[in-house]
């Protein structure tokens, strides 16, 4: 079989483009909002720096050592095991069910670049809340056509291939998300408000954390760094085999949460410039930035085009790792087309994705709503707090326990007879499968 290999720039943008997305610029500051600032923060940080660093390197290996899918990838690798690890290769296919709803989002996207562009954003909190609320709960239509829109275009990319589709666009898009970034980040700090937002994030409340925060904020350092659904596994088929993956999964861990960071001050200064809800959820995005554009005058006008551009295309490269999982499975393990694979798992998503829509309706959220939660809350929450870290816990233990000892120090070797070598075992055999099911089966109230 011919591997399209990358280049090391091209593997370390493609994985940053995976983990940095709709995760740290639109889930973490609202999350941060809702949970009550620090104390969510602060275990999300612990959590990448204990758990999800180890897994990120633990996927990267599995990936590279075996040039595979993620079935073929687990199979190969415990060929003399007690038992096969085959099943896990059902962890790519948790990747379509985020697909879903994470297309909505890009779709919402498109919808507030198009706004940004003809100059409608609302410098008005009120009328631009109303505004998206009026979007969200009643215009099915125009939400239709953007989901269909960003489904259309990830099929498109992913269509092209890992190198000329996928390695090309985290190539020109990344560089481009950095830059504008920077920009929003110098005009917030020259604002009053940046102190406050920053004392929101980093004073760290220990009476607000409680077991649900816990689990969302393990849940969400899984998310952000695209662990536990064999994204990064597939790329990593396709990495220089000369990279050393510590210093490339550092790279990344340390881009992603910087990333994560940065959003979070820069939306919760606007934010406080003019409100002092942080809690609003997954409107915050979509409410209180367009507001701060419009205030702008011509400058944000600009600023505003190129933050939607930016947002959009970090959401994109983040959705290709998504769905490359369960393309690199159909076609290399089941032969399928390229082209036939893509327009069926196209139509799986558009589907699920368009339930999930509706069910923010004001006409349809009661029917799509069970457990206090509408299907699109389900998809995100499900996915996000048990389907990810579940998968991180399998590829915890198989690379821990499972896998021959030489793949491990083959595909670590400059480190393997280091103190990090040592420390990052441990981290894989005991913190993380350990310390994530702990915390699984307490939220879900088996434990304690
Ligand atoms: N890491 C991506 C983000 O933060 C989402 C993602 C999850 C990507 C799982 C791949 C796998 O938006």
């Amino acid at each position: 079989m011919k591997i399209n290999t990358l280049t090391r720039i091209g593997f370390i943008l493609a994985v940053a483009g995976s983990a940095i997305g709709l995760g740290n610029i639109w889930k973490f500051p609202y999350m941060t909002g809702q949970m009550g600032g620090g104390a969510f923060v602060l275990v999300y940080l612990l959590t990448v720096v204990f758990v999800g660093i180890s897994l990120l390197i633990a996927e990267m290996l599995i990936g590279r050592s075996t040039q595979k899918d993620c079935y073929g990838a687990f199979e190969t690798l415990s060929k003399n095991a007690p038992v096969s690890f085959k099943f896990a290769g059902f962890m790519a296919f948790s990747g379509l069910l985020i697909l879903t709803f994470y297309t909505v989002v890009i779709g919402w996207i498109f919808h507030y670049l198009f706004l940004a562009m003809s100059g409608s954003l609302a410098a008005d909190p009120k009328v631009s809340e109303g505004m998206f609320m009026t979007f969200l709960q009643q215009d099915i239509i125009s939400q239709a056509l953007n989901h269909l829109l960003a489904v259309g275009v990830v099929g498109y990319i992913v269509y092209k291939g890992m190198k000329k589709g996928i390695e090309n666009t985290n190539l020109i898009l990344m560089p481009l998300l950095i830059v504008i970034f920077l920009g929003l980040v110098f005009y917030a700090f020259s604002l009053p408000t940046f102190t406050k937002a920053f004392h929101f994030m980093f004073d760290f409340d220990f009476s607000k954390i409680d077991s649900h925060t816990i689990l969302m904020a393990v849940g969400h350092s899984f998310f952000t760094l695209s662990i536990g659904m064999g994204a990064i596994m597939t790329y990593s088929a396709s990495a220089p085999k000369s990279s050393s993956l510590f210093k490339d999964a550092l790279t990344i861990a340390i881009l992603d949460t910087l990333f994560a960071l940065v959003a979070g001050l820069v939306i919760f200064t606007f934010l406080f410039g003019f409100s002092d809800e942080p809690s609003k959820g997954a409107g915050l995005v979509f409410i209180s930035l367009p507001m701060v554009f419009a205030q702008m005058g011509f400058v944000g006008f600009i600023v505003g085009i190129l933050f939607f551009i930016a947002l959009s295309f970090a959401a994109l490269t983040s959705a290709i790792s998504i769905l490359e999982p369960s393309i690199k499975i159909a076609t290399e393990r089941y032969g399928m087309s390229r082209a036939k694979a893509i327009v069926l798992f196209s139509v799986i998503v558009y589907v699920i994705g368009f339930f999930a829509l509706i069910s923010n309706s004001t006409m349809y959220g009661q029917s799509l709503t069970f457990g206090g939660k509408n299907l699109f809350d389900w998809l995100d929450f499900f996915t996000t707090a048990f389907l990810l870290p579940i998968g991180g816990i399998i590829i915890a233990i198989f690379v821990g326990f499972v896998i021959p000892k030489e793949i491990r120090e083959q595909e670590l070797h400059q480190y393997s007879h280091t103190f990090i070598y040592k420390i990052w075992l441990f981290s894989i055999r005991y913190i993380a499968p350990i310390g994530v099911l702990g915390i699984i089966l307490n939220e879900s109230g088996i434990l304690g």
